[in-house]
């Protein structure tokens, strides 16, 4: 016979709507996770979701014959904007994601490409300890969180689709930054909001609406752009716009291109922008891990510029990238849901066909029975000399799982290592306030929340 899932005490209609920070919800996520362990169930507004906390459960999830990618809550609503495109869509079901993930249209190499050449180190001199720390200097108060968003979604733009942003050039973010963050989180706070609720909220849903046709403008802007300036680079959007699967002859549709671009501005930016400002995180709050670091950069890269050949000299480096998306995985969580009626732990939990699943990254890559009982430390160690390679399956999996899993991978891999190693080469980082403790903010992705540095140049360095 099946266990009861432990939950916490819920209220009639709302169920345990008010048990979740609606700012911070893997706050809440995390806190059930102590309090209740390896899994508990929460009930919103009647819709039952059952969050997995441990390494065994997600494990078990992470198994393509009996679970699928069920779009949760909050990207039900992102729907509202970008679709059936590749994050959102339904699949199984859709056949558009089946055709943006055909082969035949290989999405995830143009912009591994032009990493490799040189459009994404053209956006390097704007790195933010470059641009702050040597304009305005070692006094300036940076905001790396601002600012790797700057870097971030200039790449995306330029490698995917040959358009150049500029950030760096404006004070505030662009347009599309500050209307994305509004619009992902008031998809978060409908995702909690009973329905009934939603049309008496007349400002919010102008401004959400406004939100979305501000992040519109600049795909309608790229497109037009394009069509005025033709290229022969078989860059992403070129991809998109001419690519074919053979089997069938079809391509994406006009209106899923449009999404799909949305969808990688999107996507493409806000989690490695978290990435980098995580990583830079840790590495000042534990100095001997910024030695070794820095170190390793000096003895492989010394003074010359950084190249994409040299992504595979810097294990540190990679170690480093590796144990802050153990710690802190960008996109925190993942939904997923039983394809048939089954049961969790041999039999323990039953859990429904279609039924909701939130998996906790965040938690079961903290499990001491996978980590050690200093799960908890920031330790790039752990993921050297093959320790890494050695992992049991599923244990890391900040970048999603099986077919669902991220497109962007190798870009945001090669985007973060080329970033990071030419501001170590170039500054000395410290944190503004060296008693600042990690909080975080949340969208759909996470970030550190109030964190300011300084970069200060290093003598002699280029
Ligand atoms: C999917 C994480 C960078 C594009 C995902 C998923 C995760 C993830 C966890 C699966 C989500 C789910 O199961 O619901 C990350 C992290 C990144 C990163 C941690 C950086 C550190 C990027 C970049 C791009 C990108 C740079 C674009 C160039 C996508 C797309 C999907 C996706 C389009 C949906 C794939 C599908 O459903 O077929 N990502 N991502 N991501 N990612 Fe990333």
């Amino acid at each position: 016979m099946s266990l009861t899932i432990p939950a916490p005490p819920s209220v009639p209609f709302l169920g345990n709507i008010g048990t979740i920070d609606k700012e911070v919800p893997l706050n809440s996520f995390m806190l059930l996770a102590k309090q209740y362990g390896e899994i508990v169930q929460l009930n919103f507004v009647g819709n039952k979701v059952v969050i997995l906390n441990s390494y065994d459960l997600v494990n078990e999830v992470s198994d393509e014959k009996r679970f699928y990618k069920k779009v949760s809550r909050g990207l039900l609503q992102v729907r509202n904007a970008v679709g059936d495109a590749l994050f959102t869509a339904h699949a199984p079901g859709e056949q558009n994601w089946y055709l943006a993930r055909t082969p035949d249209i290989p999405l995830s190499t143009p912009h591994i490409e032009c990493a490799k050449s040189t459009a994404l180190l053209s956006t390097l001199p704007h790195s933010p300890g470059d641009v702050r720390g040597n304009r305005f200097g070692p006094t300036y108060s940076i905001d790396p969180a601002a600012d790797f968003t700057r870097l971030t979604l200039d790449a995306i733009s330029l490698c995917a689709m040959s358009y150049r942003l500029n950030s760096f050039y404006r004070e505030e973010l662009h347009p599309f930054a500050q209307a994305m963050v509004d619009f992902l989180i008031e998809c978060g706070n409908r995702s909690f909001r009973p329905a009934l609720v939603r049309p008496l909220m007349r400002g919010t849903n102008a401004k959400y609406e406004a939100d979305q046709q501000v992040m519109m403008n600049l795909v309608d802007e790229i497109l037009e752009y394009r069509k005025t300036h033709p290229t022969d680079k078989k860059d992403l959007l070129t991809l998109m716009l001419t690519g074919k699967d053979k089997e069938t002859g079809l391509g994406l549709p006009e209106d899923n291109i449009k999404r799909n671009l949305l969808t990688f501005l999107i996507a493409g930016h806000e989690t490695t922008s978290g990435l980098l400002t995580f990583m830079v995180y840790y590495l000042l709050k534990h100095p001997e891990a910024m030695r070794k670091l820095r170190e390793e950069v000096d003895t492989m890269i010394g003074d010359r510029p950084m190249t994409i050949d040299d992504i595979h000299k810097l294990p540190y480096l990679i170690a480093v990238m590796r144990e802050t998306l153990r710690l802190s995985p960008t996109a925190p969580v993942r939904g997923a849901a039983p394809i048939e009626d089954t049961t969790l732990k041999n039999g323990s939990y039953f859990v429904e066909k279609d039924s909701g699943i939130l998996v906790n990254v965040t938690m079961s890559q903290r499990d001491p029975k996978i980590w050690g009982a200093d799960a908890e430390q920031f330790r790039p160690e752990r993921m050297l000399d093959g320790k890494f390679e050695a992992l049991p399956p599923n244990a890391w999996q900040p970048f999603g799982f099986g077919m669902r899993a991220c497109i962007g991978r190798p870009f945001a891999w090669q985007e973060a290592q080329l970033v990071l190693a030419t501001i170590i080469q170039r500054f000395d980082l410290v944190m503004e306030d060296p008693s600042y403790s990690l909080h975080i903010k949340q969208t759909l992705t996470v970030k550190p929340q109030d964190f300011h540095i300084h970069a200060i140049p290093r003598a002699g360095k280029p």
